[in-house]
């Protein structure tokens, strides 16, 4: 018993330690290059997008194409043909937009198509299987990229992705646990074996063979191919045998959308972020410019003082979010009200560092002239000057699970984003109001956050994340660490992160690197601290411009992620 007791008290003290901070380290510089360089979850993929710029001469929205595609090969998990995105852009000329290509309801979608005949909520039914799937939107977006923006004939950007996909990849230890993990859950949504099917390991070779044929068909035919030709076809018929509503329809009516990006400053940054349909921009502004109020520097990194104004931002970003927020094309959104320094002072007012805020005390505002964990990111910046954030996903980890053998890929569970039952909470945990509600055609609220700074009137930094509602806060602490707390680009994407997202009402902190002390201090004026239903937050990909003009790449160390240049 007291062996036992000793052993406890012991296990007890090292998981203790894991939260402390460690003794004050060397600061760890990323992958710094002179030119060009592409940040993205997998080494694949950044190589495939750095050789469209290096190998062929294709600037930053080639390299784009290429790397989104590839990642729709090597890392399934989050990389699609079966999904959406978002993209945000600064040009070499200091032009700046972003691009829309996010999933949309399907026309046959209804407001309760998710609740049973007593109204309730069944979560289930828009997370898996096909009638979780929103119409995907990436191949319009690449297509839509490459018709603006691109300079080299598609087929040439495709050709290496099809090589990936004919030729395979070697999976990594983490990449081979999660295919073994997700296999019995594919198998048991499809109703059939596939590729995913067998025992893998690290350094086996995954040869896609489907998808290399839906890519060689997309290389010859276009976007047309997607939308209305054999692979319209293909997936129509395939969903369909699944009790999915998606029709041709659907399909030859999507259509990628150019946004105006949301644009606002912190102290000396400019920042450009994603606007609506993404609540990203809109919250980042809202949390960023509370939070500059506060002199939170001095306040010292993850410390109570500054953890407690980012969290009261957050926690009132996230109660606009859930009310304003919803796809621009079917609702009205206050944008520059919501994002007004005024209107964010008052929202302030309230905030003590005596005790924490409750959010059942906070609701949306009342903004002035009323008339935001499984999605990739990636960050690419050319020899040129142009730069990219682009953010992609299918929602949860592989989607719905819906795969298709002949296809060779997984499709989105992107229906859950939407508000299915007001005061319901989404796989996210995020409540969501009539804005978001269900319709046809619309797109669901996402919180993916592709964002461009700019210092000085010149790029300094593009990064984004994935993690569902966590990747807002996740781009937020980044920011914040390179600006306020001067960490090399690679510290800030490594350093642990928390989040709080107004409802539930916790603060969700990673395992590690906290200090028992500050969390102790943060209870104490009554914060509910979560350490353990996070064991990351976000995964953030990202490149900073030094001051003598070299690139360095942030590459997560949550994940495979790799930064590589020239
Ligand atoms: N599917 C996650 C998001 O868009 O926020």
């Amino acid at each position: 018993m007291r062996t036992l007791f000793l052993l406890l008290v012991i296990v007890f003290a090292s998981c203790k330690n894991d939260r402390k901070i460690s003794e004050v380290k060397k600061p760890k510089l990323g992958v710094v290059v002179d030119s060009a360089m592409v940040v993205s979850a997998r080494a694949e993929a950044s190589r495939i997008g750095l050789n469209i710029m290096k190998e062929k001469g294709g600037n930053a929205f080639d390299a784009m194409i290429a790397t989104e595609f590839a990642l729709a090969v090597v890392f399934p998990y989050a990389g699609n043909l079966g999904g959406g995105g978002f993209m945000v852009y600064r040009t070499q000329y200091g032009e700046v937009g972003a691009l829309d290509y996010r999933e949309k309801a399907p026309m046959a979608a209804t407001k309760d198509m998710y609740l049973d005949d007593n109204g309730n909520f069944i979560s289930n039914k828009s997370k898996t299987g096909s009638l979780a799937v929103g119409v995907p939107g990436t191949v319009a977006g690449m297509f839509a990229v490459h018709e603006r923006h691109g300079s080299l004939p598609m087929e040439e950007i495709i050709a290496p992705v099809i090589k990936l996909a004919a030729e395979g990849y070697y999976l990594t230890a983490a990449q081979a646990k999660r295919y073994n993990k997700y296999a019995p859950i594919f198998e048991e949504v499809n109703d059939s074996k596939s590729i995913y099917s067998n025992e893998w390991k690290e350094n086996d070779l995954f040869v896609n063979t489907a998808l290399a044929e839906t890519f060689k068909r997309i290389a010859v035919n276009g976007r047309q191919e997607f939308y209305q030709g054999k692979t319209a076809d293909i997936l129509v018929n395939f969903l369909s045998s699944k009790k999915g509503i998606i029709t041709k329809k659907d399909l030859s009516n999507y259509e990628a959308v150019w946004r105006e990006p949301v644009i606002f400053n912190y102290k000396d940054l400019k920042i450009i972020s994603m606007a609506p349909p993404s609540s990203g921009g809109i919250c980042l502004a809202q949390i960023l410019n509370a939070v500059e109020e506060f002199p939170i520097a001095a306040y010292g990194h993850n410390q109570p003082r500054s953890m407690q104004v980012i969290i009261e931002a957050s926690r009132r970003a996230y109660a606009d979010r859930s009310h304003f927020l919803g796809d621009p094309d079917f609702v009205e959104i206050p944008v520059d009200s919501l994002i007004s320094p005024n209107y964010l002072k008052g929202r302030m007012q309230e905030f003590s560092f005596d005790q924490a805020t409750t959010s059942t005390a906070i609701s949306n505002g009342t903004p002035f002239g009323q008339e935001s964990t499984e999605t990739t990111h990636y960050s690419i910046v050319d020899s040129f000057g142009n730069a990219i954030a682009a953010t992609t996903t299918l929602n949860a980890a592989f989607g719905s699970k819906v795969y298709s053998n002949e296809l060779g890929f997984f499709f989105n569970n992107e229906m859950d984003d939407f508000s299915a039952k007001p005061g319901e909470p989404n796989m996210f945990g995020l409540i969501g109001g009539e804005a978001n509600a269900i319709e046809p055609q619309k797109r669901m609220l996402s919180s993916m956050t592709p964002t461009i700074v700019e210092k000085n009137g010149e790029f300094w930094m593009s990064v984004g994340s994935p993690g569902g509602s966590q990747i807002i806060t996740s781009v937020m602490q980044t920011i914040l660490n390179v600006y306020e707390y001067d960490m090399t680009m690679q510290d800030a994407v490594n350093a642990p992160r928390f989040h709080h997202q107004w409802l539930p009402d916790e603060v969700m902190v990673e395992n590690y690197g906290f200090d028992e002390d500050v969390l102790k201090t943060l209870t104490s004026k009554g914060y509910q601290i979560n350490y353990n239903d996070a064991p990351v937050i976000g995964k953030v990909d990202a490149i900073l411009r030094k001051p003598n003009g070299s690139l360095e790449g942030g590459a997560d160390h949550r994940g495979d992620d790799t930064a590589v240049g020239f």
